[in-house]
């Protein structure tokens, strides 16, 4: 049977300058990380057999090295400078060749960085197992789909309606969510997010909007979009990236007030908070990080 070793141990095959961190960071987190990579292993081999490890620790490696790289150039130029929003849908969420090895990254980021790990915890603590019973969640830009299916394998009594812009990332979703057998409860398709504001009549008991803002050239209608779509007793799973930027990372937030600020100008109130830094190279101006939020309504 596989579990998360297969991760660490591609890591050290594939990615050997970034597997000794990955693994202290997955050590001091050890029982949350298994929660994610042990289903995900088992998942992941099922789908696209054995060779899936060492293709996600390449996928893993190439995403670090142009995350350094980006933060490079930030540091000289001093604001983010993404290509035109245009350019990144084409040659990034619509190219399987660039989609698949970063979808891979974006999920194994979670258990192995200390600015993100601590989101998982909150995930999985504060947002699925507090979430109503039968409750109906929608995940925007769910992209490799294990947000949505974590939630249905901790959850039994909850449904999932996944979506995100890119189609190769919704296929990689599609073909975990076959493996996982929890396709009765949840489903992937390709939507834009600032699109589902005009679904009428539906609402949600869950909404999870992880690492998707700082990808929009203005974050405040999906904010507005989440508000509209939550039911009164509704919770909301909210992250995004502060200061590090990356090819597709169009939105620049400096501050961890931004987007808690524009959550509340769309009339939702932030419930827990956690931000989580990367550590920088000495004399950096930016300091890279990841916050999290649970959301509610007013
Ligand atoms: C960094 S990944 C995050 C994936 C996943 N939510 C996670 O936390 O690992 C960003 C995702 O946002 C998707 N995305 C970007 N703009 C979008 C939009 N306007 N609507 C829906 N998805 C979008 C991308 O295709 C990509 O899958």
């Amino acid at each position: 049977m596989v579990d998360s070793t297969a991760f660490l141990g591609a890591l050290d095959r594939k990615a050997k300058w970034l597997a000794p961190a990955a693994r202290a960071t997955f050590a001091s987190n050890q029982q949350l990380g298994s929660w994610l990579l042990d289903p995900l292993a088992r998942w992941a081999s099922a789908a696209y057999g054995d060779g899936v490890f060492d293709d996600a620790a390449r996928g893993y490696a190439r995403y670090c090295l142009g995350v350094a790289k980006a933060q490079q150039v930030y540091e000289q130029a001093g604001k983010y400078t993404p290509e035109a929003l245009p350019d990144v849908i084409s040659e990034v969420y619509e190219d399987e060749g660039y989609m698949v090895p970063y979808m891979w990254a974006a999920i194994l980021i979670y258990p192995f960085w200390p600015s993100m790990v601590n989101h998982l915890a909150l995930y999985r603590d504060d947002f699925l197992r507090a979430l109503a019973p039968n409750a109906k969640v929608l995940e925007t830009a769910a992209g490799h789909g294990v947000m949505g299916l974590m939630a249905a394998e901790e959850r039994p009594d909850i449904a999932v309606e996944g979506i995100d812009i890119s189609p190769p990332a919704v296929a990689v979703a599609n073909r975990i969510l076959k493996a996982s057998r929890h396709d009765s409860r949840v489903t992937f398709r390709v939507k834009n997010a600032l699109d589902i504001a005009q679904q009428t009549g539906k609402q949600y008991q869950g909404i999870i909007a992880a690492m998707l803002a700082e990808h929009l050239e203005d974050p405040r209608p999906l904010f507005r979009a989440i508000a509209h779509l939550l039911a009164d007793d509704g919770i909301v799973f909210f992250s995004t990236a502060i200061e590090s930027a990356q090819r597709d990372h169009v939105y620049e937030f400096n501050n961890e007030s931004e987007p808690l600020k524009m959550a509340e100008d769309a009339g939702l109130r932030v419930t827990r908070l956690v931000s989580d830094a990367s550590a920088p190279p000495t004399g950096a101006r930016f300091l890279p990080r990841a916050t999290a939020m649970i959301l509610r309504r007013r």
